[in-house]
């Protein structure tokens, strides 16, 4: 058993969703939005997110994994699964769980993009900028975090403690 301190409550993580709710029906309003969501650990930030918006939403889903080694600056991911829907002429924001690096999401922005969308954002529950190598545009953000290892809320050690309920982080015993 890993030893898990809470840094963000679900109380917390709770009131900010329906705040990034509020705040993305309000810029979206007229609109319907395609929300892609990114697997396994963005999902359930996306269904807490969805009940929070109250203008017309569509969801899909997505898988991509890292290709080759860590370091390589290519960023090329491998799409594991890929959208069952065509996001062209579409409202589309992608909802992750954390920008770390940002490898994952410079690159998958990128070729989305040159699927035509008619707009593209990029909402995610955390983000960790201290890490970034790779530029990318968040339009919305949850929390800003520090440089720890985190777990919960979709987060995952080793596939596990993606069910925790609020955020925490890993501590050394
Ligand atoms: P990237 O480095 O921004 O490309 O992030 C790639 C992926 O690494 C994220 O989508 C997460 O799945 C995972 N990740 C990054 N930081 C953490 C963390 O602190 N805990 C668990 N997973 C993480
Ligand atoms: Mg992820």
């Amino acid at each position: 058993m890993d030893n898990i301190r809470e840094i963000i409550s679900e109380r917390r993580i709770n009131k900010r969703i329906k705040e990034i709710g509020a705040q993305i029906s309000e810029e979206y309003a007229g609109k319907e939005l395609h929300m892609i969501s990114v697997l396994k650990g963005g999902a359930f930030f996306t269904c807490e997110l969805a009940k929070r918006i109250s203008i017309p939403v569509t969801l899909d889903f997505m898988s991509v994994s890292s290709y080759g080694d860590e370091k390589s600056s290519s960023g090329v991911v491998k799409i594991v699964k890929d959208l069952d829907e065509s996001i062209e002429g579409r409202h589309v924001m992608v909802i992750e769980d954390i920008v770390d690096s940002g490898r994952t999401l410079s690159y998958l922005m990128k070729m989305l993009r040159e699927r035509k969308p008619e707009s593209l954002a990029l909402c995610t529950l955390l983000d960790k900028p201290s890490r970034r190598t790779h530029e990318v545009h968040v339009d919305y953000t949850g929390f800003e975090v520090p440089d720890v290892f985190i777990v919960g809320y979709g987060l995952d050690y080793a596939q596990k403690y993606r069910n925790l309920p609020f955020i925490g982080e890993i501590v050394e015993e």
